[in-house]
């Protein structure tokens, strides 16, 4: 007797757990929950079904001295190995992957803005070219030999625009790399973990300032003995930049030329 409502119970509880749970995972479905959530509420639906369940189970016959002692240490094993067993199944949110994730998206759209950028300043150059052509042969027909010279120079304003664009996009990345939380130029950012970078210009050239980017152990700022063995400057440049976006950023500190500003003179190191 006592057996068959059992069952009955566990047949109605059951059932309504499980409708439960559909109309859950309907729910989330229709509201676009990823589907982990949606496999997670059925499983709370059929859990909380289970505790139903037990609170309506006969009460079993109590345990006493050894038994109990037994009992009680399979019950710990079993509840154990259904935790760790449910850990093991069921997906884990794992913050190292969806940081991956969201670097992997953010890299598609650097790639995408600097190709941009770049067949944008190759049809300005393009566009300036012609413009430069159209003259000499306006002033070929003129007959006018020694203009032709203005032309020639007017040609080079070409690459100098580019470079004008190079550096902005040099700038940009100074922000966007946070370069400034640690050096302080024009009169901004932190100060007191790196120099000051108003004059590195005058100090290192654009390929000493890459070696300096890619592998910051390849120079030492004088004077910042301390801060370099500790390794203050990350070395994580060379992984989170394309290389376009480290020529630009070089080009910008190449144009950092204000010898009123004590920045400290590179030391080669390796
Ligand atoms: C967490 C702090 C930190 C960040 C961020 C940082 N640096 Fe540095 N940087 C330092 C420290 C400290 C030094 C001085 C010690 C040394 O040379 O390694 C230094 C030195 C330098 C030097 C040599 C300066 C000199 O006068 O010799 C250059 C160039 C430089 N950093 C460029 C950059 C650029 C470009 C970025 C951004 C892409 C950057 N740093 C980001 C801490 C930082």
């Amino acid at each position: 007797m006592a057996e068959q409502s059992l069952t009955k119970n566990i047949l109605r509880k059951g059932l309504i757990g499980i409708v439960v749970g559909v109309v859950l995972v309907i729910a989330a479905r229709l509201t676009h929950f990823p589907e982990i959530f949606q496999i997670m509420f059925f499983v709370y639906a059929m859990l909380g079904a289970f505790v139903f369940i037990l609170l309506d189970a006969p009460s079993m016959t109590r345990l006493e001295g050894g038994k109990a002692v037994v009992g009680l240490l399979l019950f710990y094993v079993i509840i154990s190995g259904v935790y760790i067993a449910g850990a093991g199944i069921l997906p884990q949110y794992d913050p190292g992957i969806e940081k991956g994730k969201i670097e992997k998206l953010l890299k598609a759209r650097r790639a995408r803005t600097q190709q941009g950028k770049a067949e944008e300043l190759i049809a300005r150059a393009k566009a300036l070219d012609e413009k430069a052509d159209a003259i000499t042969k306006q002033l070929a027909s003129l007959g006018a030999g020694a203009q032709a010279v203005v032309v020639s120079s007017e040609r080079d304003a070409a690459p100098a625009a580019a470079s004008g664009d190079l550096v902005a996009v040099g700038k940009e990345q100074w922000e966007l790399q946070e370069c400034y939380n640690c050096h302080k130029l024009y009169g901004q950012g932190g100060k007191k973990r790196g120099p000051e970078m108003d004059n590195i210009g005058n100090l290192m050239t654009a390929a000493q300032l890459r070696e300096k980017i890619i592998d910051p152990k390849s120079w030492m700022a004088e004077g910042f003995d301390k801060q370099y063995k500790k390794g203050k400057m990350p070395d994580k440049y060379k992984d989170l930049m394309f290389d376009e976006e480290i020529d630009a950023l070089v080009a910008f500190l190449v144009s950092l030329k204000d010898a009123s500003v004590n920045t400290p003179k590179p030391i080669k190191m390796k």
